[in-house]
This record gives structure tokens, sequence and C-alpha cells, in this order.
């Protein structure tokens, strides 16, 4: 079974201080764009499960020679699998690379559905096709998660409504309600409280992609160095994004992006000026890091205009590689068959 879900490129992050528990407020407006991963579950018999090719960490928690308890193998390609697309690890462990063990978060995501459904021994293979970039402020990770939710609960028949699967998704992550979704939406709390907005038209985003990943939690600890002790109201609302919305019209939501992370990703990554800069002077609408970066997002007036943007941004080198995404896109689904892929 193989479910596909959504990247995201968030409208509007207004981020408000720290909170005791470690999280920040925001008020986001996100939409899901047509960058998608698939993840493909696989039932095995327990017999093919070969432990010695195993990453160790697969059987953390299995007692030694059990083959009880639920155990998830995972393979990766595409993004993040190619080692050629990581650049310096600027942090420790190095983000841009997606681990295969009970620390991948769609694994995660398996044992939370086992553990909702009252699953005690499966195995299940997966195979990541990553087309979002890793560590990029995207939530490539935060699809997989909502990709596995979804896969899990058809492939273990759970019957988890909606609702639930929601649930578990805020316990995985911040973003990962929201790829379960796709469209275009509010997000309040940590950003995990969705509610729909009327948005209407379509947008054709060019994605600036960068040599390795940032670590959300470290751009959001550059945002509280930048903002110490200035930061006493909430975050920013969204209004003039929401408004833009409503119209459909690219260019009045291209001057209404917001992103108060952004300052923060540049401190950490300053050469990502240029890109914006670049980006901007090839006629883009709208320019802005991707959530925590470091994705360059790049709105474009129509369709045509956004295959001349992708075109021309290539040409200058500013980026690692270019992409071209529509939104809003659907949310994590099942694909039925080949016309589906
Ligand atoms: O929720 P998630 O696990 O994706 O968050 C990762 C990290 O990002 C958190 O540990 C926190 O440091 C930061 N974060 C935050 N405020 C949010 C969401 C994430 O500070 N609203």
């Amino acid at each position: 079974m193989t479910v596909r879900a959504p990247a995201k490129v968030n409208l509007h992050l207004g981020v408000g201080p720290l909170r005791p528990d470690g999280y920040h407020d925001v008020i986001t407006v996100l939409q899901a764009v047509s960058l998608f991963d698939d993840l493909t579950a696989t039932a095995l018999d327990p017999t093919e499960l070969d432990p010695t090719t195993l990453d160790p960490t697969a059987l953390d928690g299995v007692p030694p020679g059990d083959q009880d308890g639920v155990v998830v193998t995972v393979e990766v390609s595409g993004e993040g699998a190619d080692p050629t697309a990581r650049g310096p690890a600027t942090t420790t462990p190095d983000v841009s690379i997606v681990p295969t063990g009970r620390d991948n978060i769609a694994v995660r995501a398996a044992h939370l559905v086992a553990e909702a459904a009252g699953i005690t021994s499966e195995r299940v293979h997966l195979t990541l096709a990553k087309g979002i970039p890793v560590a990029a402020g995207m939530a490539g990770g935060s699809a997989d998660a909502a990709a596995a939710l979804v896969a899990f609960d058809a492939l273990w028949q759970a019957g988890l409504d909606r609702v639930a699967l929601a649930g578990l998704a805020a316990r995985l992550g911040s973003d990962v309600p929201f790829p379960l979704t796709g469209g275009t939406a509010l997000g309040t709390g940590r950003g995990e409280q969705l509610t729909d907005v009327l948005a209407t038209g379509e947008y054709h985003w060019v994605f600036a992609l960068a040599d390795g990943g940032l670590s959300t939690p470290a751009v959001y600890a550059e945002f509280d160095k930048l903002s110490e002790g200035r930061l006493r109201t909430g975050p920013t609302p969204a209004d003039d994004v929401l408004a833009a919305l409503r119209t459909g019209d690219p260019a009045q939501l291209g001057a209404a992006l917001v992103n108060d992370l952004q300052p923060a990703a540049l401190r950490l990554r300053p050469a990502l000026r240029r890109v914006l800069e670049t980006g901007r002077e090839l006629g883009a609408v709208g320019a802005i890091v991707s959530g925590s970066g470091p994705t360059c997002a790049f709105l474009a007036a129509g369709a045509t205009e956004s295959v001349e943007l992708a075109a021309s941004l290539a040409g200058m080198g500013v980026a690692r590689a270019v992409r071209r995404a529509s939104g809003p896109a659907a949310g994590a689904r099942v694909l039925e068959g080949p016309d589906d892929a």
C-alpha cells in the first residue's frame, strides 16, 4: 500500500514568545504544495525479516532473540538518500540524513497506531520515496509521519477516524496534523490546531533548495536570541494573508507573506539573503524563507511565470536545485493504482 503526502509552505508564520514547555505559540497559515513523499508499507512474514541486515535501532525495545513485537524497517530513496545532496554538516547529527531506525518519524507513527489498535506483533517494511527536501522547512518528516499514520491505520484495519489520526499526529510533531488534511489552513497553538480557511485560486511556487538542512529547534533558539526581552505579546495575526487568499490574487498574496523565523534563518545562513534577492529580481511576486528554512519559496504571478522563474533561478546557480510546485495540494491519501503515481 502506498500513501502520498504533501510538503507545505507557510504563507504566514507569526511566532510569539518561548513558552514554559519549550514551544512557541504561533499563528500560521499553511498551504500544501505539490511536492510529495510516497510511503509504501509492505507487511512481511516474520520469517522474511533478516536480523543481520536490520538497522540495529529497528529492534530497540525488542528483547534479543525475541521475535515478538512490532518491527518496522525503512529504506529511503530520493531526497535525503543521496549523499551528494548533503552540504557541510552544520549540526551534529546531520539533520539532512533521514534516519532508518526507531527514530524515523514514520516508524514512531507506526508504533503509535500499533498502540492505539492493540497490535503487538507485526513486521512491516517501509520504502520512503522522498520528493520533499529533508530538514528544509517544508515539513518532509511530518509528511512521512502523516503518510505512515494513514498507511498503518489501513494496513492494520485500526479504524481510526480523522480526529483520532489528528490526535496521534499532534503527538508526533506540531507540523504533522497539516499534511493529513492538506489544502490551506490556519494553525494555532504550537501550529497543530488547524482550522480551514477560505482560499481561492491556484498558486504557482518555485522553491530554491539549499545544501544541507537546518534544524527547527536551532532556528527557534536563534529566534529567541534575536528577540530576547522584546517579545511580550503573542504572535502576529495573519489578517493580510487571509484577506489575500480570499481574493485569489498572487500579487496580493506575495506582498502579504510573513515569516517571523526568517531573520533567524538568515542569521544561520546569510547566503539565503542573496537567494531571496535573486528571486525578487527575477520577477517573483513573493519571496520568503519556507518555515524554518533553508529552502526559499518564491510565488510566481502564474504558471508560465513560474516556469521562467525556475529556469532563470537554476541558471543563476544560487541554489542546489530548483523545484516548481502548485498549491493548494491534497492531504495524505492512498494511491489506488498506477494512474495515481
Ligand atoms: O513539534 P516538533 O517536534 O516538530 O517541534 C520541534 C521543535 O521545534 C520543538 O522542540 C521546539 O524547539 C521547536 N518548536 C517551537 N515552537 C513551535 C513548534 C516547534 O519552539 N510552535
